[in-house]
């Protein structure tokens, strides 16, 4: 029985919404609880006798712990424990035991496990105190004497190093075969061009810090409320790494803010916070400091090189893709970078290669569409290099080598309106207005420039339940243990059920955010949508048919002979599609059949079968204006327009802004976002709001989202393809081939700040 659990809270729309179709504009359902304060976030769940950690970090970035003083920490009045490795209790010491859902190939970390130390800002010690000050000042008191060995942090000085990873990893592709003779084609072709591209790190900055409550009842029963992508990951880690059986561990996290990968694996606040949970016998709360936050992964430092060969009439006739990325030196963090230029553009002769090189740091965690940020990026910049080495519009270059099928297993799309993409943004943007040479346009002291890219992503679909509780009151209840990073999981998933009833959309709950509820996957990979939307809509054509037999089976039915096809659910009411006065109100259904309420459960798999037969995507086109201050280099991005194909839209508003936000991190991603790391102490330094730049209201201007009409029900029964990711993709390339169009300069290094722009 899945009921209404009161301490979620979850929203629900406000009295009037009424009866709303999928496809339109709709508030989010928990706007007004995230922007009143209502929401409760991990960090803020109360609980009696609280105690509070604080993590200390280690200075060094490799070697093994020789000596801890916590003598002058244990004496702060309020100080309770100081864990460490010597007097934590016991964790299992198994891999296994440490591999979350997403987890990659190798050993996971195990946090305060033994004295190695392995990166800088590693966690070595927790601080547990009756208040948070009292535990923020003893932390700073904690002693370490590391015995150092010498470490290696440096992409660029360990290339030599590299190794092809095994592709153990959910989800991961690795690059495919050769196909045809790429160096051969390469050499014959007159036209051509080889670049190299870097990539420095990112980390990640959503506003909510990392944190974990651990609420411990007196049974010694764990309710964590955890900053997580998934409570039912976070639930699975913790039971098998301290060997708690699933009753005696629920993890929640109904309102999260914002993630976008950092909270696909469980981070040691989780870890720590438990720990110091079970070793008190009380409830516990750690918190990461935004520093902190600079310790548990990031986007990969990457490069890559690209070479393009093509006829002089464009014809591509060669592509050939390299990428090296780093990884931690106990797991192989993979993600697709080179892949997706083996699915873009028409072309005989394809090879592509990906390799990493173990560096000193902490593992890389999936950012924002990992791999295809900075790996489509190196592609569409290099494409634009080759439309100049053509002389032609780099819009024509892309038109000319479409794709019809995916070019290296030669597959059918289940869907693909990228064509549709390009023109609807290039009419809107005005691209045809563009002069071929660079520096032709120029405003005062600022030179204009028009870029464009393609962007594309996966579009996934994984497996979910979802259960449906129906009261005679007419108020329904769907559930599932999904997620809503900000992205509007809670609204969607109310509206496709609402649209399904024929219910208003505020007599829908959606409960999410528990790991009790039924299993829901990761929100991860533009994925919740085709998933979690597929089983919502599962479980209500369910409750449909029940109702229908319920209504039949009534005395003197108006559908005693009717089929279920020439029936529908509008207005509260099942009614005739022929015929729409010909109806019966749900309530009175109910109530006339004897039930209180109905509940359904639907398993939601994919058929992999049909999908597999099919390369799935979803894409875009993305076209930038910049004007560079010729004196400063100082670079504005002042028009973006992207056209997006990614199937039947759900929510044109939640969809619209899930572009917004990603184009705003590409603009990010091409002229802010680098973490620094001095390698002679092996540590990131800007790990900080100040130093760490992200975009800010000014340096945003006009953003122009426009979807191009898709519907693909090989993906998803929805039609939709999950519009998480693609925002982001080739809006850091188009911003780079605008600024070469503006200046002449071609920059293949992200971010592209002033001193590279000048
Ligand atoms: Mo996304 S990087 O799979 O949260």
């Amino acid at each position: 029985m899945t009921e209404l659990i009161e301490a979620l809270n979850p929203p629900v729309a406000d009295r009037g919404t009424g009866s709303v179709r999928t496809g339109t504009p709709v508030s989010r359902v928990d706007g007004r609880a995230k922007v009143t304060g209502q929401a409760k976030y991990a960090a803020e769940l109360p609980a009696p006798d609280l105690a509070y950690g604080v993590v200390v970090s280690s200075p060094a970035a490799k070697g093994r712990i020789v000596a801890i003083d916590t003598q002058a920490a244990l004496a702060v009045p309020g100080v309770v424990e100081v864990l460490t490795h010597l007097n934590r209790p016991k964790i299992r010491s198994f891999d296994i035991a440490y591999k979350d859902m997403t987890a990659p190939a190798g050993s996971p970390f195990r946090p305060l496990y033994d004295d190695r130390v392995m990166y800088s800002g590693q966690p070595l010690a927790l601080v547990v105190a009756e208040t948070f000050e009292a535990a923020r000042y003893a932390a700073s008191l904690v002693r370490f004497e590391i015995d150092t060995e010498p470490h290696g942090t440096k992409l660029s000085a360990n290339l030599e190093r590299a190794y092809k990873p095994k592709p153990l990893k959910a989800g991961y592709e690795p690059p495919p075969d050769e196909k045809g003779n790429t160096d051969a084609a390469y050499a014959q072709a007159p036209v051509k061009i080889d670049a190299e591209f870097y990539s420095g790190v990112e980390h990640h900055n959503p506003m909510e810090l990392f944190a974990s409550t651990v609420i411990r009842d007196p049974s010694g029963h764990l309710t964590i409320y955890d900053k997580t992508q998934s409570s039912q990951n976070s639930r699975w880690y913790v039971s098998h790494v301290f060997g708690l059986s699933k009753n005696k561990v629920t993890v929640r996290n109904p309102y999260v803010g914002g993630a976008f990968g950092s909270g696909l694996r469980p981070q040691y606040q989780l870890t720590l916070a438990v720990m110091a949970a079970l070793h008190l016998k009380r409830s516990v709360r750690v918190v990461l400091t935004r520093q902190q936050m600079f310790s548990f992964g990031h986007r990969p430092e990457t490069v890559q090189r690209v070479k393009l060969a093509a006829d002089n009439d464009g014809t591509l006739r060669a592509i050939w893709h390299q990428a090296i990325a780093e990884t931690s030196p106990i797991e192989d963090y993979v993600e697709v970078v080179v892949n997706w230029s083996g699915m873009l553009y028409q072309c005989d002769n394809i090879k592509l290669d990906y390799k990493l090189v173990k560096l000193d740091h902490y593992t890389p965690i999936d950012m924002r569409a990992p791999g295809a940020a900075h790996g489509v990026h190196a592609l569409e910049v290099a494409m634009d290099e080759l439309a100049w080495e053509l002389k032609m519009d780099p819009l024509a270059l892309r038109l000319k080598n479409y794709a019809e099928r995916s070019p290296v297993e030669d597959k059918p799309y289940s869907s693909k309106e990228l064509r549709a993409c390009y023109e609807l943004a290039a009419k809107k943007f005005g691209w045809d207005q563009r002069p071929l040479n660079p520096r032709s346009m120029r405003e005062g002291t600022e030179l204009i420039g028009w870029g464009m890219a393609t962007g594309v992503w996966d579009a996934m679909q994984m497996f979910a339940r979802a259960s449906a509780v129906l009261h005679a009151d007419g108020k329904l209840v769907v559930s599932s243990a999904a997620t809503d990073i900000g992205t509007g999981t809670y609204t969607v998933m109310a509206m496709i059920a609402a649209e399904a009833l024929g219910l208003p959309l505020e007599d829908v709950t959606f409960q999410l955010g528990d790991s009790t509820l039924p299993v829901a996957p990761i929100e991860g990979g533009s994925s919740h949508v085709t998933t979690v939307g597929s089983a919502v809509a599962g479980v209500c054509e369910k409750l449909q048919k029940t109702l229908f037999k319920h209504a039949k089976a009534l005395s003197h039915s108006p559908f005693a002979n009717t089929r279920f096809k020439d029936v529908e659910f509008t207005g509260g009411a099942l009614r005739l599609k022929r015929d729409p006065q010909v109806a019966l109100p749900l309530a009175a259904i109910m109530n006339d059949s004897g039930v209180v309420r109905l509940e359904e459960k639907y398993l939601m798999l994919p058929n992999m079968l049909k999908q597999r037969k099919f390369r799935r995507l979803v894409h875009s086109a993305v076209f930038v204006e910049v004007r560079v201050d010729e004196q400063t280099g100082v670079v504005r991005v002042t028009r973006v327009t992207s056209a997006v194909a990614a199937g039947r839209i759900m929510n044109l508003k939640t969809a619209t802004s899930q572009v917004v936000g990603g184009i705003v991190w590409g603009i990010s991603q091409a002229l802010h976002e680098e973490t620094y790391a001095d390698h002679r102490l092996g540590r990131f330094m800007n790990h900080n709001y100040a130093e760490y730049h992200v975009p800010v209201n000014a340096d945003i201007h006009a953003v122009d989202v426009i979807f191009a009409e898709e519907d693909d029900r090989i993906v998803s029964r929805l039609g939709a393809k999950g519009v998480g990711e693609i925002g982001i993709v080739g809006v850091a390339a188009a911003v780079s081939n605008a600024i070469w169009h503006a200046t002449g300069k071609r920059l293949r290094s992200t971010p592209m700040t002033p001193d590279k722009v000048l």
